[in-house]
């Protein structure tokens, strides 16, 4: 039988409620300690790989902070076992000043894995999802703007998308707007697999490279266009996706097989929405870890321009 829309919830996890409050203090001391530069949390950049900081870090945190550390390993062992989401209704910490939830997170992101900046000019782990005023709304990332974020995969316009990311809710939208969707790559796969024309749009993106515009907060100068290009299927991510950028992309650099590109992309696009979750409120002080190899995520449009959330990507 063919599953129904809501059945597909069930690719999401949902764990129990935790409470981290009490490690609040010991996870500001410890990044303190094992960074006294920093000063806010906002401005926190990785803790450096090759130096072994992020390794001393990491087992500082494990004597200091028991509980982000044991949410981490509970989280890591789900997304190492290829849940496509897994989220945590509470943190515990919402009522706590932002500041301290930053450094909870800056903390739990160390435990999960190694974050990545999120910008070349300032480096920080932790990105501010709110509306801002953009150059070109047609060419800024997702979490700039307020419009509905079609299903795609996170920093798809990077040459090596992060394995994994999470996003935390510090103020969910209060107008009903901002819920969150997600769709499982495999499913994609599996869907398209069933017909011949799906087949074909399986072999075709799997081999064919297209191009990814650079959003303008990225690129080197905001004003020339630049592209990276990358096929839809590899071996990983199994999935790198967002059907208006590929299609723009196509539409700025002619080539003779552009239309059955644009033909597959639309296939796939079609097969994400018929295998998507339905929509869920990611409510205050939640959080949502995402295996961005695998699943994409959407959201929806909202109106709240308080809605606001905390993004950190992570390498395995
Ligand atoms: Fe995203």
């Amino acid at each position: 039988m063919m599953p129904m829309q809501g059945d597909f919830d069930r690719d999401i996890v949902v764990l129990d409620e935790v409470d981290l409050s009490a490690d609040i203090y010991a996870a500001m001391a410890t990044t303190r300690e094992v960074a006294p530069e920093c000063e806010d949390s906002a401005d926190l950049t990785p803790m450096d790989k090759e130096s072994g900081l992020a390794e001393l870090y990491r087992a500082r945190l494990h004597e200091t902070a028991p509980r982000i550390s044991a949410l981490a390993e509970v989280v890591s062992r789900r997304l190492a076992n290829r849940d496509m989401a897994v989220i945590a209704p509470s943190l515990g910490v919402a009522q706590c000043a932002l500041e301290q939830q930053r450094f909870v997170l800056f903390a739990l992101s160390h435990l999960l894995g190694t974050p990545t900046a999120t910008e070349p000019r300032t480096r920080r782990v932790l990105w501010d999802v709110k509306p801002r005023p953009v150059l070109n709304v047609e060419f800024a990332t997702y979490s700039e703007h307020a419009n509905e974020a079609e299903l795609h995969t996170d920093n798809t316009f990077n040459a090596h998308p992060e394995a994994f990311f999470f996003l935390y809710a510090v103020q969910e939208a209060r107008c009903g707007g901002g819920l969150s969707y997600f769709s499982n790559g495999m499913r994609i796969r599996d869907h398209l697999a069933r017909t011949a024309s799906g087949r074909a749009a399986i072999d075709l993106l799997s081999k064919t490279p297209v191009s990814f515009r650079v959003p303008s907060t990225l690129s080197q100068d905001p004003m020339v266009p630049e592209y990276i290009s990358a096929t839809v299927f590899s071996e990983r991510p199994e999935i790198r996706f967002r059907q208006d950028v590929i299609l723009s992309g196509l539409k700025a650099r002619p080539a003779p097989d552009n239309a059955d590109v644009a033909d597959a992309v639309n296939r796939v696009a079609e097969a994400a929405q018929s295998v998507r979750t339905s929509e869920l409120k990611l409510p205050t002080g939640a959080i949502a870890f995402v295996d961005n190899h695998n699943a994409l995520h959407g959201r929806s449009s909202f109106k709240d321009a308080s809605r606001h959330l905390i993004r950190v990507r992570m390498t395995a």
